[in-house]
């Protein structure tokens, strides 16, 4: 059985496991612009001047690639109604986790489980995590929604709910940015097939924060994330060659501009390179929804974007044949 994170920061009195020790170049303590957070632009979603909010958002996706969202549509008590399920399914005995694990072998990234991506030098990162998809109704794979604490499912259901207006918002003010219609990025996205996956990150204490990393430095794979935190910092981003702490703001949906959205607009939006870090007393915890295109979708620069003078700068390809490049680092 794969040995998990926590059980792993339990047995973890004042140092760490070899594999969590990171090299010198990506050590958080080393590599870290100390005494200084990073102000990503926040957008307030209930400003009645939507001309200007569709501008903040254009501008942070090209110069950022990530944002915050205040004033948005979604209850405070959504969201940690939200939290406090996936936290009550983390804090569940071992063996209860265990029965949403990752089927060995799976295509999919559904489930429970430890670790995803191949990382360098063969280090692990210190959190554990659960994958589900939240949307639409026909992708999900109940096996994989914990039955509990019982107000799983209600939680994640009315969370979903709540996303959809702040996913319209979204791609249709990225639409906007890129002159295209309001509908035609999304459509190109995956239109009314886009799914909503759900991934909960756990990073439970660690006695050396200073040398480990929870998620490594990555670029997310899908169109748009929309993320909640809890209550502890830990998310870094890379700007003008410095990783930075970034310092959200209580009840925002942090936004990061994925690659697909990279791609999509032919290299006019960025996708931001993010990593994160682990507390030595607390448990962090994320809920990160990735906006994906379905996995035989063909993604690639907007036809709209491309002429003569604009060549594409990104090769069209099915969403599953990405994911498979990048989890295996084979150059896309
Ligand atoms: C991630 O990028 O996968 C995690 C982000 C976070 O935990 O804030
Ligand atoms: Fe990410």
């Amino acid at each position: 059985m794969v040995e998990r994170v926590q059980d792993i920061a339990t047995s973890s009195k004042d140092t760490i496991p070899a594999d969590f020790i990171r090299s010198e170049n990506e050590q958080p303590g080393i590599t870290t612009v100390h005494g200084a957070f990073l102000e990503v632009p926040a957008i307030d979603f209930s400003d009645p001047d939507e001309e200007k909010v569709l501008r903040a958002i254009e501008d942070a996706s090209r110069n950022w690639g990530m944002f915050q969202i205040v004033n948005h549509e979604i209850p405070n008590e959504a969201i940690s109604k939200l939290q406090a399920a996936g936290k009550g399914f983390f804090e569940l005995p071992q063996e209860e986790k265990e029965v949403y694990a990752r089927p060995p072998g799976s295509q999919s990234m559904e489930g429970y489980g430890t670790k995803l991506q191949k990382e360098v030098e063969g280090k692990k990162g210190w959190v554990d995590h659960l994958f589900h998809k939240i949307w639409p109704p026909s992708a999900i794979n109940y096996q994989f929604w914990p039955k509990n604490p019982p107000s799983y499912r209600e939680a994640n259901e009315e969370y979903a709910n709540y996303l959809h207006g702040v996913v319209e918002k979204l791609f249709k003010s990225l639409s906007l940015g890129l002159g295209l219609e309001g509908h035609e990025l999304k459509e190109a996205a995956g239109g009314d097939n886009l799914a909503y996956l759900l991934k909960i990150n756990y990073y439970p204490p660690c006695p050396r924060p200073d040398l480990a990393l929870g998620v490594v430095a990555h670029t997310d794979m899908c169109t748009i994330t929309i993320l909640v935190p809890n209550e502890v910092q830990g998310l870094q981003a890379f700007r003008d060659g410095h990783w930075y702490n970034v310092k959200y703001i209580p009840n925002a949906l942090v936004i990061h501009i994925g690659d697909q959205i990279e791609i999509l607009s032919n290299g006019k939006y960025k996708s931001v390179l993010h990593r994160t870090t682990v507390d030595k007393d607390k448990t962090r915890m994320s809920w990160p929804v990735f906006l994906e295109p379905p996995s035989d979708y063909e993604v690639g620069p907007h036809p709209k974007l491309v002429n003569e003078e604009n060549p594409p700068k990104f090769k069209t390809k099915k969403y599953s044949d990405y994911v498979y490049c990048k989890l295996n680092k084979i150059p896309q």
